[in-house]
């Protein structure tokens, strides 16, 4: 029974997640996926240039030819008013992890030693938010790591 309950608090936090388990959804759950059109959010397509551009900064780090660009903490700082596909995403916990990834993202800018450890903390603000919020992409944004 707790498990049941636990399991619809969670639930609704996980729709219009893309890449999130769907499997276990509800009938109530699944009318708001059907009322949900089936185009990106800005927040996806958002989300998506934040991997790409984070896992190019990757390359630069380990190469030791650079570091986070302007460009990434630009596009970090719009995660906070992008539209989500779910607006139960824009609450307080939301924009809580979203700081705290943009102040590890300003550490490692201000980074000369420690680059490579600096940019596993970023990734690792990133899963936080993705544990509570979007699990589904967790597996793909370890492999950022170095
Ligand atoms: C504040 C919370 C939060 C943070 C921090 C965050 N994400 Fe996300 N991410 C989300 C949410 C929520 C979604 C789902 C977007 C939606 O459904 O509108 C998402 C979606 C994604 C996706 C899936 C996009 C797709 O193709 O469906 C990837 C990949 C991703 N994030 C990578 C990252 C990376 C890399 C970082 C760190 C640089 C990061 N995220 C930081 C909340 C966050």
């Amino acid at each position: 029974m707790l498990r049941v309950l636990i399991g619809c608090l969670l639930v609704p936090f996980f729709i219009g997640c893309s890449g999130s388990d769907k499997a276990g959804i509800g009938s109530e759950e699944l009318d708001v996926v059907v009322n949900n059109p089936n185009i990106d959010s800005e927040l996806t397509l958002l989300m998506r240039k934040m991997y790409e551009d984070a896992d190019s900064i990757k390359q630069s780090i380990k190469n030791n030819t650079g570091t986070i660009t302007e460009e990434l903490i630009a596009e970090l700082e719009l995660v906070h008013t992008a539209n989500p596909s779910d607006p139960k995403l824009n609450n307080s916990t939301f924009t809580a992890f979203n700081e705290l990834l943009i102040a590890e993202a300003k550490t490692l800018k201000s980074q000369t030693e420690g680059k490579v450890e600096g940019f596993n903390n970023l990734v690792n603000k990133c899963i936080d938010c993705h544990k509570t919020f979007c699990p589904g992409p967790i597996p793909r944004i370890k492999k950022l790591k170095i």
